[in-house]
């Protein structure tokens, strides 16, 4: 079984006479979604910080690449396994960490399909400290698959030091620490429905059901009104010294989110961090950045031999292969896995993975790059 299989499917379906249950073009996954969603959660998915120019660069960056065809190769397999933290997956993606994948889905629950969805397919989830449900919930849906815990830091380090114990406790293997979003970018489309905080009322099930948490509510307190009042919802300023403290706090992998410049990777690696997380947040928080394709090689070089996860901009299989030429070791995909989830759920999260993955491995083979180490910044030039 190759993920290049999802094409074969796909025709065999056709000639019983069935059409593709959902989109195949992005666009048109976007376009479906867009109607699926209610207009502040898609306002909130589809935006991103001021006019969006470093969003859109994002997904341009990748156009600014292209691949070379080595003919003569013909690699009727694709080896596009890789190990991360001594964990073999299947294919080089994962789903980038959403906080709000819950309210995305038909039912709310979207980060329990996400994980069926990472159990059919092998690509591992990130559950997020923003969830709709708790990570003890999330985590016996992965089946096999290994996932990992993305991690809001609460100011409170007894609250933080609880969420990062829950998740080792849970079996979710590896902590991505987000950096870039200790405060919320400006972004118009939320201010224009002055709907922030939007995200809390269904995304806070992780803080809600925290033993830490719970032993400060009065016995007539609502939860969600006491975090909503008293805690900031991505965690406040979090620096060097918060790094240390986190790294003593577990022994699980650490991933640095949000790491852009080559001196930031660098000193996190000094400060122990197994894995550094190149994004930008899709551009959700700074305009006018850099693309983070724009930052990957830097980043890849300063990692020197830390495994580097890379994501913002990337909707097909040809970024994938992009990404991981320009040195990215896996490669994360953000908006497309909820509008799966809106226009299907379970199904519609696997159909993006398959879809993408499926183009990935085609390419590999049409352009005869049998294995991931083939897939080299040789294998590339500018356009
Ligand atoms: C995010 N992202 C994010 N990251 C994180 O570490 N914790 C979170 O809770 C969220 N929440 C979130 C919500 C929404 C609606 C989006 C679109 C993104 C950022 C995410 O992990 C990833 O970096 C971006 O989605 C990558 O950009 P693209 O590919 O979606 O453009």
């Amino acid at each position: 079984m190759t993920f290049a299989n999802y094409q074969d499917e796909l025709y065999a379906q056709g000639r019983r006479g069935d059409a593709p249950q959902y989109p195949i073009a992005l666009a048109d996954l976007e376009e479906k979604a867009s109607h699926m969603m209610t207009p502040k959660t898609w306002g909130y998915v589809a935006g991103g910080a001021g006019n969006e120019q470093t969003q859109r660069a994002n997904v341009a960056a990748f156009e600014r690449w292209g691949l070379y065809p080595r003919m003569l190769v013909a690699p009727e397999e694709r080896d596009l396994s890789i190990d991360l933290f001594g964990h073999t997956f299947p294919s080089p993606i994962f789903m980038a960490p959403i906080g709000v994948y819950g309210p995305c889905a038909q039912d709310g629950h979207g980060d329990l399909h996400c994980a069926e969805a990472s159990a059919r397919t092998g690509v591992p989830f990130f559950a997020g400290t923003l969830s709709a449900d708790p990570m003890e919930d999330v985590v016996p849906l992965l089946g096999d698959t290994t996932g990992f815990f993305q991690l809001y830091t609460p100011p409170d380090r007894d609250l933080a030091a609880s969420l990062v114990h829950r998740a080792e406790k849970a079996g979710l293997k590896g902590i991505a620490v987000t950096l870039d979003t200790w405060v919320t970018g400006w972004r118009p489309r939320d201010l224009r429905g002055a709907h922030y905080p939007q995200v809390p009322s269904t995304c806070l099930t992780n803080y809600t059901s925290d033993p830490e948490f719970r032993k400060r509510l009065g016995p007539d307190d609502d939860p969600v009104e006491t975090f909503i009042q008293n805690l900031p919802i991505f965690g406040g300023p979090f620096r060097w010294e918060d790094l240390d403290w986190l790294r003593a706090e577990t022994d699980l992998p650490i991933m640095a989110k949000g790491i852009c410049h080559p001196d930031d990777a660098r000193r996190v690696k000094d400060h122990g961090v197994d894995a550094i997380y190149c994004s930008n947040h899709g551009g959700r928080q700074a305009n006018g950045g850099l693309t983070t394709l724009e930052c990957l090689p830097g980043v890849v070089e300063a990692a020197d031999g830390l495994p580097v996860l890379f994501d913002s901009g990337v909707r097909s299989g040809a970024d994938v292969v992009k990404a991981l030429a320009l040195g990215a070791t896996a490669v994360g995909i953000g908006r497309p896995i909820a509008y799966g989830l809106a226009i299907g759920g379970t199904a519609g999260v696997e159909h993006v993975l398959r879809m993408i993955l499926a183009e990935a491995d085609l390419i590999m083979a049409v352009d005869g790059y049998p294995t991931l180490a083939d897939l080299t910044p040789d294998a590339l030039a500018r356009t």
